[in-house]
């Protein structure tokens, strides 16, 4: 490594467990809604191999655990036989330069509408209020939602067998583990925070009860693949799709003292300031006390750039920093950072199109930048 990379603290090695990472710069999970009919397209090859580098850690985009759990047109899933053939040469193309490939797996909960669900049925959820309609993230279309069904005490193991079986298909996909996306307002977050759940059973009310449902995953998750294959991404402090909660250090922090339990890989969190899923602002929450109550490797997520990036990894307040919007529109974005390169812009007009190459593989290389 040169003089120069050496002063940059994102690009120095970490080892976290089995894995060597040559460098602390995660490609965040990205939705990119370009699976069509939720099967991964011969396209996401190149785009996941661009955003490859030696020893580089990359998230996949969350990735359905069953037919229930989409609420957006073409993400993509793992819940068929299908749909894990068609991640193989996604996930051999990142391990042939070198990368290390987690696949981010989700249920949506109530942020879908029945137009998405298996015969138009509900959507299904730890509670049965329903969202307000919403602006998409792309500022134009507005989500309806449909009022969710509260899922009955008795049918939670089934769901939390699906990202068992989410898992083990990952794992037979290929991908060197799996992070439950426990963020963001999905089914899991539905469950954690006391704003959405208002269950009656052993599944509500409490902290221990409302982390009940995150925590049988992780361990179900973790007897199946192995706890040193499996991340988990939060988000305590936000509130988007209306999943606020009014203690969200406590939540945060209960959560990263549970999972030392099952000795899991890593802890994946979302920036306290990031106001919604990609507009940060100023903030006087902290994660270090998360950081500090776990004993894995932890990764920070939101609004981060190369200084602060950097400054987050010299002063351990994370050993991993994860980027999205820039990783997003730098394929080689590890290595903008080792050089202070300038950076692409990246368009938000064309985050979720469903083209294949525009705003999706044909953002340029350092090299070939005009
Ligand atoms: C286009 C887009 C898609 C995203 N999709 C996901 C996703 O699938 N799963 C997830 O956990 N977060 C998702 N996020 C959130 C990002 O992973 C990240 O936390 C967020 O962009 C803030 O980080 P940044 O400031 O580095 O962009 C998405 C964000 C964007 C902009």
């Amino acid at each position: 490594m040169s003089a120069e990379a050496s002063s940059v603290r994102l690009i120095t090695p970490y080892k976290m467990g089995r894995f060597d990472l040559s460098h602390r710069v995660v490609l965040a999970p990205l939705t990119r809604q370009r699976s069509y009919h939720n099967v991964p397209q011969p396209h996401a090859i190149l785009y996941y191999s661009q955003r490859t580098s030696k020893g580089g850690l990359l998230i996949s985009e969350a990735t359905g655990v069953s037919d229930t759990a989409q609420g957006y047109p073409d993400t993509p899933g793992v819940w068929t036989k299908e749909q894990v053939e068609a991640w193989k040469p996604i996930v051999d193309a990142v391990h042939a330069k070198g990368g290390i490939f987690f696949c981010q797996i989700w249920h949506v909960g109530r942020v879908s509408n029945s137009g998405f669900q298996p015969n138009g049925q509900a959507p299904i959820s730890s509670t049965d209020k329903p969202l307000t309609p919403q602006l998409r993230a792309n500022g134009v279309d507005v989500a309806e939602f449909s009022p969710p069904r509260c899922l009955r005490t008795d049918e939670i193991p089934e769901i939390v067998n699906h990202f068992r079986l989410a898992a083990r298909n990952a794992m037979e996909a290929g991908f060197d583990g799996v992070e439950i996306h426990g963020a963001h307002g999905y089914l899991i977050d539905q469950f954690m925070k006391d704003q959405v759940n208002d269950r009656t059973d052993q599944y509500g009310g409490s902290l221990e009860n409302r982390c009940r449902f995150a925590l049988e995953i992780i361990k179900v998750v973790s007897d199946e693949i192995g706890p040193d294959r499996v991340g988990i991404r939060l988000s305590p402090f936000a509130d988007y799709m209306e999943s606020g909660d009014s203690n969200p250090k406590a939540l945060g922090l209960y959560m990263a003292e549970a999972l030392n339990k099952y000795g899991i890989l890593y802890c994946h969190m979302v920036e306290p300031r990031m106001k919604t899923v990609a507009e940060k602002c100023d903030c006087p929450h902290s994660l270090v006390p998360m950081r500090n109550a776990f004993g894995g490797t932890f990764i920070v997520a939101g609004g981060y750039d190369r200084e602060d990036g950097n400054k987050a990894v010299a002063e351990n307040r994370a050993d991993l920093v994860a980027f999205g919007r820039l990783f997003l529109a730098n394929p080689d974005l590890p290595r903008r950072f080792e050089l202070d390169a300038p950076l692409n812009k990246y368009n938000r007009n064309t985050f979720y199109i469903s083209d294949p190459v525009v705003g999706y593989t044909d953002y340029p290389f350092l090299e070939t930048a005009a």
